[in-house]
This record gives structure tokens, sequence and C-alpha cells, in this order.
């Protein structure tokens, strides 16, 4: 049997496929379709303090290959969730994430002191790149200075993992990586949604109601493939690969690349066993290759590429 398992700090994931914070609620809304104990972890949707209803409607749009969303953070605040959600999430075996946003450093640090005392917390993961919120949001997560605070002032708060999820909105996220890493994040999520726009020609209105939303689904893979593989060039602390992936054979793409682990998010509003289907599949393909640890594929792409092109930007 080949080794699917992975830690990060203390926290054994059983394998490493997770489901995407925003695409799998408070875990509790799929538990009649998918047995998320099979996936390696579950991220929650971002948590604020207070609740948000977010942004007005129309806050999704389908494209060709992608959807754009425009939610505004929408969420429950951390005090309904701790009551309401937190019971069902702390029985469940597999790794629970909490996603934290805020609109200012003293909320983050609020919001993830109370969750830290919470029994079923295992992990934290922090947005720190929302594109469709005026405060907080993309203004933290595009400035390199304000991702390094964010990241140190969180640190010293929890021994819990502490996961930074980077925006692509910037000319060189592995700066933003390495910020993360020497404030001392345990890891990255590489990488949160494209700011992209849909109007609709018979209204001609944007089809949003911010006008733009964040784009993702498979639309993004190559470009979030492109980023993971800057970014390990770049940090030693484990990448968590995210954006489009929808098969197996996505993820052991993001692996090869240097990605320790994925989420798994779009596709699953199509298919919310999509996760656990590319957890087996992982094990398959180990198998076949035979391995015998999945982790022996993170990093491994053979970049010995004839005429390949000195990247020097990297
Ligand atoms: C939202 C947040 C995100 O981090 C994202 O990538 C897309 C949308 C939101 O709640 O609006």
């Amino acid at each position: 049997m080949v080794k699917q398992s992975f830690k990060l700090g203390d926290i054994e994931f059983s394998n490493r496929v997770l489901a995407a914070s925003g695409t799998f609620g408070y875990g509790d809304e799929v538990k009649e379709l998918v047995d998320v104990n099979r996936l390696g972890g579950i991220v929650t949707k971002s948590l604020s303090w207070k609740p948000r209803d977010g942004n007005a409607p129309r806050r999704i749009a389908e494209t060709p290959a992608g959807m754009l969303n425009s939610i505004g953070l929408a969420n429950i605040g951390v005090h309904k969730f701790i009551e309401d959600k937190l019971p069902y999430l702390r029985a469940l075996k597999t790794v629970k994430v909490v996603n934290i946003a805020a609109s200012s450093v003293q909320e983050y640090c609020d919001v993830l002191s109370l969750l830290d005392q919470q029994q079923g917390v295992d992990a934290f993961e922090i947005n720190v790149s929302c594109p469709n919120v005026k405060e907080g949001g993309l203004s933290f997560g595009t400035n390199c200075d304000m991702v390094r605070e964010i990241t140190a002032e969180l640190r010293a708060l929890t021994k819990k993992p502490l996961i930074m999820k980077l925006t692509p909105n910037v000319t060189h996220i592995s700066e933003f990586a390495r910020a993360a890493e020497d404030a001392g994040a345990d890891a990255v999520s590489v990488i949160n949604t494209l700011i992209g726009m849909a109007v609709d020609i018979k209204t001609r209105k944007p089809k949003l109601s911010t006008v733009t939303g964040g784009l993702s689904g498979p639309a993004i893979k190559p470009i979030a493939l492109a980023k993971v593989y800057e970014v390990a060039q770049a940090v030693k602390i484990p990448i968590i690969g995210v954006g489009g992936i929808s098969t197996v054979e996505d993820a052991l793409e993001f692996l090869l690349v240097g990605a320790t682990a994925v989420q798994v998010g779009s596709i699953n509003f199509i298919d919310p066993s999509a996760g656990p289907k590319i957890a087996d599949g992982l094990a398959a393909y180990g198998e076949k290759q035979g391995l015998g640890d999945v982790g022996q594929l993170v990093g491994a792409m053979d970049s010995n590429v004839e005429f390949s092109v000195l990247q020097s930007w990297l």
C-alpha cells in the first residue's frame, strides 16, 4: 500500500487532497453527497468576526471553462460558526482547516485567537486575497509588507499550522511566498482567484454586481501551475496547489511542479465527490509507479528540457 498521508506541523492529513475554501461550506452542506472523511482535509468558507451578508446579486457568472464569483465574503461569523458548525466538524476524522478573512490586522488576530482555543479547529488558512471586498482582501494580499505583518502577528498567536493563501494578482507571487515564509508561515496556498469580468450583451450590464470578480475553474489551471512552480523555486515551506484542479492528472501535475498537497474548488459544484476520487487516483498512480509514498512525486518533474528557455524572471 502506497503511503498517502503527510504532516503539517503536528497535524496529519490522511491524504493530499483538500476541499478548497468557499466550495464546501462548513462541511455539513455536502454530507449527503460525499463522505468528507475521505478527504485529506476541508477548508471552511472564510470566517470574519461579525456575520457578513456579502455582495448584492448577481454574485456568480459562468464562463468558458470557469466561473466568476463576487460573493463578498458572505459568512455566518466566527461566533455562530463555533456554536452551530463546529460540533459537526469536531466529530469528523478529516483535518479541519478554518479560513479567516478580515478587514484589519486586529480582526484577523481576534478571529484566530478565539478559534485557536477551540477543539476541532486543526489549522488556519488566511485569506489575504479576496478580490471582492473594499477593505482588506486584495489591498492586503498585494502588499508584501502587509502579508509579512499579518503572518507575523498571527504566528505569535498560534502553534497550529498557519497557511497563507496568496493571490496571483501580483507581479511576482514568489516574493509574497518568501515574506510569508520569513514571518513564520507553515505553508502557502497558491493560488486564489484571478480578477476577471463578463458583460451581458443584451442588457449591456456587467454580469456581476461588483463588475469584476474572482475567476476560478479549469481556465486558471495552467496559470496556477506556473505560480506553484515559481513559488517552489523560492521557498522551502510546503505549497498547497489550488486553481482549476478537476482530475487526478491535474493533481499530479501540481505535485510534480512542487505542491505538497492540492485543493479542489470549482469542480465541487459539479461533482462534490471529485476530491476523494482524486485522492484515490493519486494512490493508484503511486502504486502503478511502484512508489512507497505519494510524497515522492512532490517536485519530481523532470525539468531537463532540451532547448529550454532560461526563465530569468523566476
Ligand atoms: C471571494 C473570496 C475569495 O477569496 C475569492 O477567491 C473569491 C471570492 C468572496 O467571498 O467574494
